[in-house]
């Protein structure tokens, strides 16, 4: 399920450096092991969210080159390989780092509390 989280009432200084941020509640930790990622939608869009090592990265799903998705496709070390034409994107930045892609991915903010998974959309 997921819920829209927002920031309201006096700014501490733990939540001052989100302000104008939005995030949605997309994971708990436990369902994405290490080395594993998954796709979904959120706000109309379509996000990848991967587990490198127990830090967590989400990057667009929608490969840039011909719109396949990146979730179809595999994870070897930081990288994601398209399942289509096998452009290669790191997903820590979303550069692209072997086309024939060309465009990098957009990267979304990923925050942590609690064994929730949020991204800031
Ligand atoms: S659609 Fe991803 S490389 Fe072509």
């Amino acid at each position: 399920m997921i819920r829209r989280l927002h920031i309201n009432g006096p700014l501490s200084d733990s939540n001052r450096g989100d302000l104008a941020m939005t995030y949605t509640k997309v994971s708990l930790t436990e369902d994405l092991p290490q080395g594993k990622m998954r796709g979904f939608e959120a706000d109309g869009k379509q996000i990848l969210l991967v587990n490198l090592d127990g830090k967590y990265y989400a990057i667009g799903d929608i490969c840039t080159h011909m719109t396949c998705k990146l979730s179809e496709g595999s994870i070897k070390g930081d990288t994601v390989i398209c399942p289509c034409h096998f452009s290669v994107f790191d997903v820590r930045t979303g550069k692209v780092l072997s086309g024939p892609a060309s465009r990098p991915e957009p990267t979304f903010k990923v925050k942590v509390e609690k064994q929730q998974i949020s991204v800031d959309l």
